[in-house]
């Protein structure tokens, strides 16, 4: 119905009124508003769930009426025309490490960033001019050629937080590239077909780099573990494993594993950590429970990040194994826990990763499996802010690109578990839609 679509003036009101109720909020809470400054806060810190919601309704506000103010035709032009440039200059800051090529309380020249990223003064002049309309940098003489330039907040931000930095690494050279070639891939191996292959070597990712010029890689995974020479190899994995401890600092997700079991009655247990990354978890859960001796496992490249950040009173409880959770369960413990590791697998993988837990696991052996809830699956809750649903299907879209998989509702990892064995039996369910966590415990029957 016409009268009940928003307006430019309808969608400016409810910004006012949002606006007005999240600083209300930051004022009430004494949470300092980020500017574009380069010694703003970076982020907001600990917001409420209710003012997460608020900001989120903000942002989709703001977004519609985006969309109204440009029109149809010229949202998608506009878009479409800017929205890969964008990535891109983000994308080669971040590679070239620009951040730290302009001194946090001072400026520097063209040519001054050009020595120190070890690129042409035209490609950096040229990507930096993309840059400031982004507010990623600013100069000090906005338009003059003698112009220096300086940090804005969120350029700063990447300056200072070497997780974030991570994390754009991660996400955007790791995953764009193969995401610009889905319709191909899908064009490819899935159309006319009743649903996405679940072949590994028929994703997006596996098809960008078929060819060698790239690197012969079936996996993201692969790519990691192996990109880079020398010293070098496996930076890409010790990125990662940065992006995943940002991940738990940015979403305040410290305590989702604490919480996820009842650790303090099971009281002296052995626990792996499978996918551990380099323990940033295993050392959180260690230092909260004394009587809990951990192995975290994951890929090879990792261990040298874990060696170094182990603290020295966690050395005899918290260790690290290299080990494919594809191969057979080496360790028999009490407690496993596999936190966001499925849903980077399809379905066949994922059983296939849980048939080989089957050697390690003693009668009684429980497995604690975290994973974000991208796919919330049929609710009577309310929709969720566009915003917010937007961060769930960027996710589901991306590790359709990298892996042919998919995020799943709860039901979805119920069954998963079932088809790769009836002896695992579904213990315990929650699933918090606040946190975008759930936790499935299962326990092995066998
Ligand atoms: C999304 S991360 C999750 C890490 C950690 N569990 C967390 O929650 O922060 C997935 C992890 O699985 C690891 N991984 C991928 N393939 C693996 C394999 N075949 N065997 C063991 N670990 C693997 C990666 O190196 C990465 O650390």
């Amino acid at each position: 119905m016409a009268d009940s679509q928003p307006t430019l003036n309808s969608l400016a009101a409810k910004i006012t009124e949002l606006s007005e109720t999240f600083t209300r909020y930051l004022k009430d809470n004494n949470i300092q508003q980020p500017t574009f400054a380069a010694d703003s806060p970076t982020s907001y810190s600990s917001l409420s769930p209710e003012a997460f919601v608020t900001r989120q309704l903000l942002a989709d506000a703001l977004s519609d009426l985006w969309y109204l103010s440009q029109g149809p035709s010229e949202s998608i032009y506009n878009y479409v025309h800017s929205c890969i440039p964008d990535a891109s200059a983000l994308n080669i800051l971040n590679h070239f490490d620009f951040w730290s090529a302009v001194p946090l309380d001072g400026t520097a020249s063209y040519p001054e960033i050009a020595q120190r990223v070890s690129l042409p003064e035209d490609v950096v002049r040229r990507v930096l001019r993309h840059a400031v309309t982004l507010r990623l940098f600013e100069e000090t003489d906005p338009g003059k050629s003698s112009s220096n330039i300086r940090h804005t907040s969120r350029s700063a931000a990447l300056a200072r937080n070497a997780g974030l930095k991570a994390l754009v690494s991660s996400v955007l050279d790791v995953a764009s590239a193969p995401m610009m070639v889905m319709p191909e891939a899908l064009r490819k191996y899935s159309r006319g077909k009743p649903a996405l292959t679940q072949d590994m070597d028929e994703t997006s990712f596996a098809l960008l780099y078929s060819g060698g010029k790239l690197g012969n890689h079936k996996t993201s995974w692969d790519l990691l573990e192996n990109d880079g020479e020398g010293e070098n190899k496996g930076w890409r994995q010790r990125d990662f494993v940065s992006f995943m401890a940002y991940i738990k600092e940015i979403f305040h997700l410290e305590g989702v594993l604490l919480d996820a079991y009842d650790w303090k009655a099971v009281g002296k247990a052995s626990v792996v950590d499978v996918g551990g990354s380099a323990g940033h978890d295993a050392f959180a859960l260690a230092q909260k429970f004394p009587e809990l001796t951990i192995t975290v496992q994951d890929l090879p490249q990792v261990q040298t990040v874990f060696e170094a950040n182990v603290p020295e009173d966690l050395k005899d409880r918290v260790s690290f194994v290299a080990h494919d959770f594809f191969q057979p369960q080496p360790v028999q413990a009490d407690i496993y826990i596999i936190k966001l590791i499925l849903h980077d697998w399809p379905d066949h993988e994922a059983v296939k990763m849980l048939r080989a837990m089957i050697p390690g696991l003693k009668p009684g052996a429980r497995l604690v499996l975290i994973e974000y809830i991208g796919n919330q699956g049929e609710t009577e809750e309310p929709a969720l802010a566009r915003s917010i649903q937007n961060m769930g299907t960027a996710s589901d879209l991306r590790i359709m690109a990298l892996f042919n998989a998919r995020e799943r509702p709860v039901d979805a990892w119920a069954k998963i578990f079932r088809d790769a064995d009836e002896r695992f039996e579904l213990a315990h369910v929650n699933a918090n839609p606040l946190t975008f966590i759930s936790v499935v415990e299962f326990v092995w029957r066998g």
